[in-house]
C-alpha cells in the first residue's frame, strides 16, 4: 500500500486553476508522479536526431488504429454473408465512413513503415545492447503481435485476397509434423477458411491482440524509462562518472517535456501531412496498401491467379518461398559447415563438441526426412525469432554505427537493400530467377545475424567521445 501523504494546502488567494490541480494532486498523486517520472523529469539525451521520431509516431498510429477501429466496428458485420457488403456500406453510405476506413487501412501500412524505421534506428545505434535488452525484446514481441494483428485484420473485408491469403497462410501450419493438420483446423475452426474463421479472427483482431499490444507497449516504455534512452552516439548520459548539474540531472540530458514533446509535434505534423496525402489522393497506393483483388468478394471456388500478402509481410514470404527441395541441400551444407567450425575451430570443451556433432547429425536427419515446405515455415518464423537474440549476437566494441569501422555501414546498407529486394520478390509471381535471388537473399539475411558474433568484432573502432556530440540548432 502507498505510504500516507500529507494533503498539500494552498493559500486561499490561489487561482481557481491552481486550486483544482491541487485538489486533484491530493487525491491522485500517482498520476502526478507518473507525469514527472515519464515527462517533465525524464531526462533524455540532448542529441536525438530524425531517427528518434518514430517511437512517438508509432504511438500516434496505434491511437489512430484504435480510434478508427472503434468506429469501423459500429458498422462492420463479422459474418461471411455480410462482411464484404458491410465494408462497402461503410465506404458509400456511412457519413465519413470512407475516411475512417481509409485511415485504418492506410494506418496499417503506416504502422509498418514507422516500426521498420524505428527498428532500423535501434540497429544503427545499438539501442538493443546492455542495459536495453528487455526494451528490444518487448519491441520484438510488439512486432510479432503487430504481424498477427495485421494478418487477422486483413481477413475481415472478406475480399478475394483476404480469403485466399488466409487460406495459404493457415495451410502452412498443416506442414508441421504430427500436430500440423489439427492446429490448422483449430485456427480455421473449419476444414476451409469460412464463417467460423472470420468470427475468431474478428474477436482476436478487435480485442485480444490489441490488449496484448497495449500491454507490451506500456512494458516497452516503462523498461526504456527505467534504464534511460540511448542516443546516436551510443554512450550513456547517466550513471557513475557522468556529469550532472547541481540538482543531480545529467548535463547531457534535457527534460522530455517540453523539449521533446515540441520536437515530436514537428515530426507528427510532417507525418500527418504525408498520411493525409495518401488517404486523400492514393488510398490504394497502387495496389500495395489495398490490393485490387480485394475489391472482389471472397469466392471459395475461384482461386486468384497470383496470391501475395501485403507488402509488409513480403520479405518473410520470400524467405518462405525460397526454401525449395534444392535449397535444403544448401541449408544442410550450412549446418555441416557450422558444426565443423564448432568442432575444429571454436574453443569448446570436448563434451560440448560432442553435443554439437550430435545436434548437427539430428538436424541433418530431420532436414532430409521432413518436407521442405515445413522448413520454409521454420525459416520464415526464424527470420523474426532471430531478432530477439540480437543483443547477444552483436560483439562490436562500439555501440553506435558512428564509431564502428566504416565498412560496417556497407554491411548495414547491403542488409537493407537485401531486405527490400526480398520484399519486392515477395509481391512478384514466382519465377526461376526470382527464386534464386530470394535464396541468396535468405542466406544473406541469416548470415548477417548468425555470423554477427564474428564480423561485428572485426576492424578497429573509432575513438568514442566521453560526452555526447551536440551542435545547437
Ligand atoms: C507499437 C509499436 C511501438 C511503439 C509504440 C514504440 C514506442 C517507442 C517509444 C515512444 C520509444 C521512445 C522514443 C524513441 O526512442 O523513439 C521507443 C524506444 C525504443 N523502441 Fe520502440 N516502439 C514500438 C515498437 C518497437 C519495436 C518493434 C522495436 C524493436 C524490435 C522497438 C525497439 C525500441 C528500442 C530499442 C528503443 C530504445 C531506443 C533508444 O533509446 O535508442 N520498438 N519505442
Amino acid at each position: 500500500m502507498a505510504a500516507y501523504r500529507e494533503f498539500k494546502e494552498l493559500s486561499p488567494n490561489a487561482s481557481a486553476g491552481a486550486k483544482t490541480m491541487n485538489w486533484l494532486e491530493n487525491r491522485f498523486p500517482t498520476a502526478f508522479d507518473a507525469y514527472k517520472v515519464h515527462m517533465s523529469e525524464y531526462y533524455a539525451p540532448k542529441n536525438f536526431n530524425f531517427w528518434y521520431i518514430f517511437g512517438s509516431l508509432a504511438l500516434l498510429v496505434l491511437v489512430i488504429q484504435i480510434v478508427t477501429g472503434i468506429f469501423l466496428v459500429m458498422h462492420y458485420k463479422p459474418d461471411a454473408a455480410k462482411a464484404f457488403e458491410s465494408v462497402e456500406y461503410i465506404m458509400r453510405d456511412v457519413p465519413w465512413g470512407w475516411l475512417i476506413r481509409y485511415m485504418h487501412s492506410t494506418g496499417a501500412s503506416a504502422f509498418f513503415v514507422v516500426v521498420y524505421l524505428h527498428m532500423f534506428r535501434g540497429l544503427l545505434y545499438g539501442s538493443y545492447r546492455k542495459p536495453r535488452e528487455l526494451v528490444w525484446i518487448f519491441g520484438c514481441a510488439i512486432f510479432l503481435a503487430l504481424m498477427a494483428e495485421a494478418f487477422m485484420g486483413y481477413l475481415l473485408p472478406w475480399g478475394q485476397m483476404s480469403y485466399w491469403g488466409a487460406q495459404v497462410i493457415v495451410n502452412l501450419f498443416s506442414a508441421i509434423p504430427f500436430i500440423g493438420p489439427d492446429l490448422a483446423l483449430l485456427i480455421r475452426g473449419d476444414y476451409v477458411v469460412g464463417d467460423a474463421t472470420l468470427n475468431r479472427f474478428f474477436s482476436f483482431h478487435v480485442i485480444a491482440v490489441p490488449l496484448v499490444l497495449l500491454g507490451l507497449v506500456v512494458a516497452h516504455l516503462l523498461a526504456l524509462h527505467d534504464v534511460g534512452s540511448n542516443n546516436p552516439d551510443g554512450i550513456e548520459i547517466k550513471g557513475p562518472g557522468k556529469p550532472v548539474d547541481d540538482k543531480g540531472h545529467p548535463l547531457d540530458g534535457i527534460p522530455f517535456h517540453p523539449y521533446y514533446t515540441v520536437h515530436d509535434i514537428f515530426g507528427v505534423a510532417i507525418f500527418l501531412f504525408i498520411f493525409s496525402a495518401i488517404i486523400f489522393f492514393a488510398p490504394e497506393f497502387g495496389g500495395y496498401f489495398l490490393e485490387y483483388n480485394n475489391f472482389i468478394p471472397a469466392d471459395p471456388l475461384k482461386t486468384p491467379a497470383h496470391i501475395a500478402p501485403v507488402w509488409y509481410f513480403t520479405p518473410f514470404y520470400s524467405m518462405l518461398r525460397a526454401i525449395t527441395g534444392e535449397m535444403m541441400y544448401a541449408l544442410i551444407a550450412c549446418v555441416v559447415l557450422g558444426a565443423g567450425f564448432g568442432v575444429l575451430k571454436a574453443r569448446l570443451p570436448a563434451i560440448m563438441k560432442g553435443v554439437v556433432l550430435v545436434a548437427a547429425a539430428v538436424a541433418v536427419a530431420l532436414m532430409l526426412a521432413i518436407d521442405a515446405k515445413f522448413w520454409g515455415v521454420v525459416v520464415m518464423g526464424g527470420a523474426v525469432v532471430i531478432l530477439f537474440f540480437l543483443p547477444w549476437l552483436d560483439h562490436s566494441p562500439a555501440r553506435s554505427i558512428r564509431y564502428r569501422p566504416d565498412w560496417h555501414k556497407w554491411v548495414y546498407g547491403v542488409f537493407v537493400i537485401n531486405f527490400v529486394i526480398l520484399a519486392y520478390l515477395g509481391v512478384q509471381p514466382p519465377s526461376p530467377i526470382g527464386e534464386r535471388v530470394s535464396q541468396v537473399g535468405t542466406l544473406f539475411y541469416f548470415g548477417f545475424f548468425l555470423l554477427m558474433p564474428w564480423w561485428s568484432r572485426l576492424g578497429a573502432p573509432k575513438p568514442v567521445p566521453e560526452r555526447v556530440t551536440f551542435a545547437a540548432h
